[in-house]
């Protein structure tokens, strides 16, 4: 064996008289990504390492000695002086090489009982716990810059849409609103998928579980799982904790393109509802009058990306026989960009959305008569009519002042009266789009009081989470 070939032999090279061909290393090989995992590697190392102190495995003085190489190599990552070597197919190999050259053969009684099949699986569990509680409170922070804008718009009055046709006037803050509540499940998404997240495969070994005397559920709680997995094929063979992680990532991202969507629009010179701060909006390099939304079109564009990733996993899954299959590997870098998407993403819109301004006369001067056209059938529903007839009856009101080119509070009420006697003077005071908006306050509604309840309960969800 030439030296070069030496260096390359890997922890599993035992039954392999040659090296393995570089296109395969190249492939093969996830040090490139998974090399993030080093602190959830170490972290779980060193408290597999007491477990296997606890089953009278390691001694007390090899127990001190894993664990101070251990922690050796760790700050050896921290300061970026790891270095690696050829042989290092993955993070665990790369951790475990270089405990061995620190500490010599005693490190090689870590992975006595353990397999890189339940070591990876806990090792990304752990992972992505952590990445969870720091997209939470991102998203919780972006809850937060909604809920201060829909307190600044309660008795702001927009035009409420249904297939962007004018549809009935709202308050702004209910618009702003509709989004908190979206991102509530969201929240509730990711907090579940943390719970989903931590059970521990550790102490399942390849498949079969482990033949030493590993208390599992000590180990587990060492490290912050919050159970065991009860099956050791299936600990280090399913990853559905990923999928639930791209599932939720890919959720929040449908709703935040809607936002985003929504913001787009309300923001061009066009609505003009909105205007956008400039340190959240980019030029162009052609036309100097632009102010382009970016942040907003990323958001949107962004959400295509994260249900690739979810459906790109969901794919890789559905085929795989039972036990580890190196596919699985390919959980990582899907995991690893959503994460990255959604913590460069989500502190990009906090911004954005705690510094647009909502323009409340454009946003009132787009409200207009017809959209009180439900509110007259109603005035007709209180007189007896019953709602279906009421219906036809503003129906045919509303071509009648098409006919004569005027608004519905400008037809006369002969016009009115020909149409239904039910109609008397009294039903001008309809055309008034606080009356109209104050109508509405039954739970969940957008009148101001039931908006103002809807804050109370906004505030009560994220004071129950500290944001
Ligand atoms: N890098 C591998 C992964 O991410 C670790 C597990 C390797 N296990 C194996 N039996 N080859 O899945």
């Amino acid at each position: 064996m030439t030296e070069s070939e030496r260096s390359s032999r890997t922890l599993w090279s035992g039954r392999y008289e040659a090296a393995v061909a570089d296109s395969v290393r190249r492939l093969n090989d996830s040090l490139p990504f998974d090399k993030r995992l080093y602190a959830s590697d170490i972290a779980c190392s060193i408290a597999y390492a007491q477990a296997l102190h606890r089953a009278g495995v390691l001694s007390d003085s090899e127990l001190a000695a894993i664990t101070s190489g251990l922690e050796q190599v760790r700050a050896e990552f921290d300061s970026g002086a790891f270095a690696f070597a050829p042989s290092d197919e993955d993070i665990h190999t790369a951790v475990e090489r270089r405990l061995i050259e620190l500490v010599g053969a005693v490190g090689g009684k870590l992975h006595t009982g353990r397999s890189r099949n339940d070591q990876v699986a806990t090792d990304t569990r752990h992972w992505q716990a952590q990445t969870i509680s720091r997209i939470l409170r991102l998203l919780t922070a972006l809850q937060r810059a909604l809920l201060e804008q829909a307190k600044q718009h309660v008795q702001t009055l927009m035009p409420g849409y249904t297939h962007l046709r004018a549809a009935q006037p709202i308050s702004a803050a209910h618009w702003l609103l509709s989004y908190f509540w979206m991102l509530s499940r969201d929240v509730r998404r990711f907090e579940l998928t943390r719970e989903a997240t931590l059970i521990s495969p550790l102490g399942s070994s390849a498949l079969a579980g482990t033949p030493y005397p590993i208390d599992r559920r000590a180990l587990a709680e060492s490290l912050g799982f919050l159970d065991v997995a009860p099956n050791s094929l299936d600990a280090v063979s399913d990853r559905d904790f990923a999928v639930d992680f791209l599932y939720a990532a890919a959720l929040l991202l449908t709703h935040l393109s809607r936002f985003a969507e929504d913001v787009i629009l309300f923001s061009a010179p066009l609505f003009g509802f909105i205007s956008l701060d400039e340190r959240y909006t980019t030029g162009s390099s052609l036309m100097p009058q632009k102010q382009n939304p970016d942040v907003l079109e990323l958001t949107r564009g962004k959400a295509g990306r994260l249900i690739g990733r979810l459906s790109g996993l969901l794919t890789t899954l559905k085929g795989l026989p039972t036990g580890y299959n190196k596919d699985l590997q390919e959980d990582k870098e899907a995991l690893f960009d959503a994460a990255d998407t959604l913590e460069t993403l989500l502190p990009a819109l906090i911004g954005t959305v705690e510094t647009m301004r909502l323009q409340p006369e454009a946003m009132r001067a787009a409200l207009d008569e017809s959209m009180l056209a439900t509110d007259l059938a109603d005035y007709l529903v209180q007189r007896g009519v019953p709602f279906r007839e009421a219906h036809a009856l503003v129906g045919a009101a509303v071509r009648a002042a098409q006919a004569q080119g005027v608004t519905l509070s400008a037809l006369p009420l002969p016009a009115y009266q020909a149409i239904s006697t039910h109609f008397q003077d009294d039903l001008y005071s309809v055309f008034d789009f606080e009356a109209a908006i104050g109508k509405r306050k039954a739970l969940g509604g957008t009148a101001l009081e039931a908006v103002r309840q809807q804050i109370e309960r906004a505030e009560a969800f994220l004071q129950e989470r500290g944001a």
